[in-house]
């Protein structure tokens, strides 16, 4: 059984790359709908609903083959959203409240900011993946958790960059012991938790369960990466983020 699913697998990908660009039989379709059923272990309780969902795979995989058959910078794929309508896609609540949308004031602090007339040398592009600064793709399951993966991504590249290293972190410790369930939260609120909590475990020792699970700081969790303090930047605002002549909003220390 395993066998003929890799051989159906890699059936699919061999005929997938080799007909990607072209318009696809209803046949070759279904093919790839099986197989992409298995992979993702997708069990639909009834033929209706099945059909349904192949209608609207149908549909995101004609999406996909126009976009890849253009001039882009990056290519689309099927991944485990491929049965969902946009629709249904963006009424998934996936968790991000910000309670800091009030009108916020930009300041940097000085160690952000340049001498007067010092123009910071820049290049008009930095790949961070390329640099090995950027952890793989991660799935949040139905626990409402954006903000959790929001604040630990933006912290396993700051500790890449810092100390060469790149270390996998919990977003399960922040559920467990900062929000205490899954649900909506606000990634600044994480980063101050981070704080006070004098760091964060790895995910390796702390592992995502995309389930609330009693606070489990004692033991043998590390808090193996830290941070003392963050800063706000303006949304959008490319000067502000390289340095120079845009505010910022310090937290905590800066
Ligand atoms: C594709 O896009 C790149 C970058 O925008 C451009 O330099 C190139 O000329 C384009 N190629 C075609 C065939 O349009
Ligand atoms: C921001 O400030 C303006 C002017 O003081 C006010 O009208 C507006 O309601 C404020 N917005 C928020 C989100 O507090
Ligand atoms: C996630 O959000 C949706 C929509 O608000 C809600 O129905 C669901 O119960 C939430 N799930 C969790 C685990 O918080």
């Amino acid at each position: 059984m395993g066998t003929v699913a890799l051989i159906i697998i890699l059936f699919l990908s061999v005929f997938f790359i080799s007909c990607s660009s072209s318009t696809r039989s209803e046949y070759e379709m279904k093919l790839l709908y099986e197989g992409w059923l298995v992979e993702h272990h997708k069990n639909y309780n009834d033929l209706f609903e099945k059909d349904k969902r192949y209608e609207i795979f149908k549909d995101n995989l004609k999406y996909i083959d126009e976009h890849n058959a253009g001039n882009h910078t990056y290519q689309l794929g099927l991944n485990l959203f491929a049965d969902l309508t946009v629709d249904e896609y963006q009424n998934n609540d996936l968790g991000f409240n910000p309670l800091s949308k009030m009108n916020m004031t930009y300041k940097v602090s000085s160690r952000y900011m340049l001498d007067k007339g010092e123009e910071l040398k820049l290049p008009n592009s930095v790949d961070w993946r390329e640099k090995g600064a950027v952890t793989h793709v991660k799935n949040q399951g139905k626990c409402n958790s954006s903000w959790a993966f929001t604040t630990i991504a933006t912290i396993e590249s700051l500790n890449k960059i810092v100390t060469g290293e790149l270390i996998s972190l919990s977003e399960q410790e922040l559920i467990d012991c900062y929000r205490k369930g899954c649900g909506r939260d606000d990634p600044v609120k994480a980063f101050e938790f981070i704080i006070l909590n004098h760091g964060i475990d790895t995910a390796e020792d702390y592992p995502y369960r995309a389930v609330y699970s009693k606070c489990d700081l004692s033991k043998k969790k590390k808090k193996v990466v830290s941070i003392n303090g963050y800063v706000l930047g303006p949304f959008n605002n490319e000067n502000a983020m390289k340095g120079g002549g845009g505010k910022a909003t310090c937290y905590w220390r800066c």
